[in-house]
């Protein structure tokens, strides 16, 4: 068997939270450990692709192998992701969040003793993946993650649709907690799912990567 399958492919991945600051100690953000994507990561390059990771605020070690690129908000990652390209693969596992504070106070905001709270107005942050799906530099091959806890499949194929991406990989987090071991996914494409047991997330990474080097294999031959 090749040990190597995604040599000569540049691979890009996005990994853990966003932090959207309020103020100078205070943030917005989705949970995340980054643990899978850092699995991705760690197995994308030991199947040989070259791999740039563009971490959101995680605790973890950078694997062997990888140029890691550290983000604090999504509309830093959203410029990271274009910096980074082209790629052969673009696999979006970071949990972004979808909003920020529309303004961050430069001082940190103080309780006056009134009762009263501070307004907090949103603003939309860039949707990263949709972005890519519709950039004349889209990657032939766009991945993006779901977590999802009811419905896993029928949301995971109106993402898919959604997002404009060629697969998602739909995460069942109603029974294992987020920053977990283990992992269960579906890989939703076009052509219809592959279910796999539940894994730890080191497995997923490499099952991962075997799906990944077949398709490009087909889709863009060296
Ligand atoms: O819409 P939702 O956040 O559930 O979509 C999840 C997928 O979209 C993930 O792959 C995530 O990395 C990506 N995403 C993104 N930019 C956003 C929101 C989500 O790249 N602002």
């Amino acid at each position: 068997a090749n040990h190597r399958p995604l040599f000569g492919r540049r691979i890009l991945i996005t990994a853990g939270p966003t932090h959207e600051p309020i103020d100078p100690v205070r943030y917005i953000a989705n949970r995340s450990s980054g643990r899978q994507g850092f699995a991705i990561a760690a197995a994308a390059a030991e199947a040989g692709a070259e791999v740039l990771l563009i971490a959101g605020p995680v605790e973890l070690p950078t694997p062997p192998g990888v140029i890691r690129v550290d983000v604090e908000t999504a509309r830093e990652m959203a410029d990271e992701v274009e910096q980074g390209l082209p790629v052969d693969a673009a696999i979006m596992v970071a949990a972004v969040a979808d909003w920020r504070a529309a303004d961050t106070a430069v001082q940190k905001l103080k309780k006056d003793g009134s009762g009263a709270v501070p307004p907090l107005a949103l603003a939309e942050n860039p949707d990263i993946l949709a972005g890519l799906a519709k950039s004349p530099r889209r990657p032939p091959l766009l991945i993006g993650f779901a977590a999802e806890t009811n419905d896993v499949l029928a949301h995971a194929q109106a993402k898919l649709a959604r997002k404009g991406c060629d697969w998602i990989v739909a995460n069942d987090v109603a029974s294992d907690p987020m920053g977990g071991e283990l992992n269960r996914v579906h890989i939703v494409t076009p052509d219809g799912v592959d279910s796999w047991d539940r894994l730890p997330k080191e497995a997923v990474a490499r099952k991962l990567m075997e799906k990944i080097a077949d398709d490009l294999d087909a889709r863009t031959p060296l």
